[in-house]
């Protein structure tokens, strides 16, 4: 059985990642462990697991240092990397949208000059130019709510879970652009040289996904 690395989008993917992987009998105990260890082993199963930041996930599977990637579909859609997206695994759902203050809220909704903040540059050029819209761009790493609050943007691109960041900071959705998930990708060479060994993990997390 070949070595197989997994990419994990560290925080709530990656906590969200782990009771599947333990359906499907892979030992996630050094995973568990609240340290500051970016390389995991299950030994038995020959699984390797890295820690890296969402966005960094398509990377690290475009070059193949990872075989397979577990990712938000936003961080896909905005690093638009060659890969194979092989399942859509259900969990981490939100929803990316356009909040602001609820005074931009019309009928008549446009973002026409307006300026966006965003943690998605990539989505948010293909977004609105589809719509034919002209915005400013402003690039935020996190905290992208605060943007509008402090006179930085008018509105934000972003994804919205639970939608209390949103509330507690008296901004509502205006426009909701498309539904996200966690999604597990693969490599496009690893498929090939690990075909088996890969296949084999995928169908086994089909199953424990089906069963929950
Ligand atoms: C994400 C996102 C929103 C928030 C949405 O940020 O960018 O800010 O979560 O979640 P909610 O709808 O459940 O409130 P994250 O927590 O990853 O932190 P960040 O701002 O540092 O990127």
């Amino acid at each position: 059985m070949n070595e197989i690395t997994i990419a994990l989008a560290k925080g709530r993917l990656a906590e969200k990642s782990i009771p599947l992987f333990e359906r499907c009998g892979i030992d996630c105990s050094e995973l568990k462990q609240q340290n500051r260890k970016l390389i995991f082993y299950d030994m038995k199963k020959k699984i390797r697991f890295i820690l890296v930041k969402p966005t960094d996930v398509p990377t690290y599977v475009e070059y193949g240092v990872a075989d397979i990637g577990i990712v938000g579909k936003d961080s896909l859609m905005e690093e638009n990397k060659p890969l194979y997206e092989m399942l859509d695994l259900g969990f981490g759902k939100c929803t990316l949208c356009i909040a602001g203050f609820d005074v931009i809220s019309n009928a008549s909704i446009t973002f026409a000059n307006k300026r966006v903040a965003t943690k998605y540059p990539n989505i948010a050029r293909n977004y609105f130019s589809n719509k034919g819209e002209t915005i400013d761009i402003i690039k935020l790493n996190g905290s992208v709510e605060l943007g509008p609050l402090v006179g930085l943007a008018d509105v934000i691109l972003d994804i919205v879970e639970s939608g209390m960041t949103l509330k507690a900071n008296g901004l509502l959705i205006l426009e909701e652009i498309c539904s996200i998930s966690a999604r597990l990708v693969v490599n496009r060479v690893s498929l090939k040289t690990k075909g088996d060994t890969i296949q084999g993990l995928i169908s086994n997390i089909k199953k424990n996904l089906e069963e929950c």
